[in-house]
């Protein structure tokens, strides 16, 4: 049975990995599991310097998900090359390095500085809806996606995958100016903007007010926005958003998703995204399904 796929020319042994910023950079889960169960583990974000991240209160439950206002708190691309590569290299997985930043060069810089580190691909975050500057700034304008396309590939020397958000109004016109500036890949979706109330206190759940909106509660959006993106580039589609289990990344990948990845889901079971590489693979043997390929992209 084929459960391998390739994105950009690198070649995971299966289609799940995790989301950025919901993983830490692996330590944690390495004590319940062995990492070289995933396809790829993806980093949190990491930018040129340390950033604090925004004040707390920065997480809160909704209902079937919950909103977070991080703010892209990291520790810089030095100590991140020093202390979180050489731990992922002891697996058997691809490494994907999340990178954000607040203009383009910061965003280059550290896309550079990692040329010559042992990483297999580079998510490149233009989607968080929580820094003013940067982020989603160019995730919101299919121009300057474009554009920071193109500048971030002339600097990498790694596959790109460029990280979309659903805040936007139509999100094949994104896929499409990710393709045009040279993406090699793209991955949806980011956290959707939403607000909670703290009804007792009068005020704002989160310090930021805004914060983004994660787990079950967006799967439906993510799997159509999925579906949209895979038929509007030729370039490879990662799916997630509040993916739990096996059905739902199988969802993403009827949809289109050539592989998937598990947020949320992460801080509700720690083996979720291991569970869900099994139970991808128990689907297709139940189904008498050869090569996943068969399925991606069959609705
Ligand atoms: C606490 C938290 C931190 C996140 N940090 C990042 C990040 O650093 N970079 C990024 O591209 N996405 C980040 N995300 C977005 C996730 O990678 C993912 O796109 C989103 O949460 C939807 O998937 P999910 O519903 O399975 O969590 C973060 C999400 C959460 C919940």
């Amino acid at each position: 049975m084929k459960t391998s796929v390739v994105i950009a020319g690198v070649e995971l042994k299966n289609p799940v990995m995790t989301a950025s910023g919901t993983f830490g950079s692996g330590e944690e889960f390495s004590g319940f599991y062995s990492l070289s169960e995933l396809g790829a583990v993806v980093t949190k974000g990491v930018a040129r310097e340390p950033w604090p991240g925004n004040p707390v209160p920065r997480i809160a439950e909704t209902r079937s998900g919950m909103l977070n206002a991080i703010g892209l708190q990291n520790p810089g691309i030095d100590l991140f090359c020093r202390r979180d590569i050489p731990f992922l290299r002891q697996f058997d997985t691809k490494i994907i390095v999340n990178v954000c930043g607040r203009t383009v060069e910061d965003y280059c810089e550290v896309v550079s500085r990692l040329a010559e580190e042992p990483v297999d691909l580079l998510e490149i975050n233009v989607s968080c809806p929580n820094v003013k500057e940067g982020g989603i700034a160019f995730g919101q304008d299919p121009r300057a996606l474009q554009n920071i396309t193109k500048e971030v590939k002339k600097a990498a020397a790694q596959p790109v995958i460029m990280k979309l958000s659903p805040n936007v109004t139509d999100i094949t016109v994104m896929a499409k100016a990710a393709e045009a500036g040279g993406a090699d890949a793209i991955s949806l979706i980011n956290t959707l903007t939403g607000m909670k109330i703290d009804i007792y206190r009068r005020c704002f759940a989160l310090a930021n007010r805004t914060g983004g909106l994660s787990g079950p509660a967006i799967k439906p959006v993510a799997v159509r926005m999925v579906y949209q993106a895979a038929h509007a580039v030729k370039i490879p589609v990662i799916g997630m958003g509040g993916i739990k289990d096996a059905e739902d990344a199988l969802e993403f990948l009827m949809a289109g998703a050539s592989a998937v990845a598990v947020g949320t889901a992460n801080f509700m079971d720690p083996f979720a995204a291991p569970k869900t590489a099994a139970g991808i693979r128990q689907f297709m043997e139940n189904q008498g399904i050869e090569d996943i390929h068969d399925i991606i992209g069959c609705v």
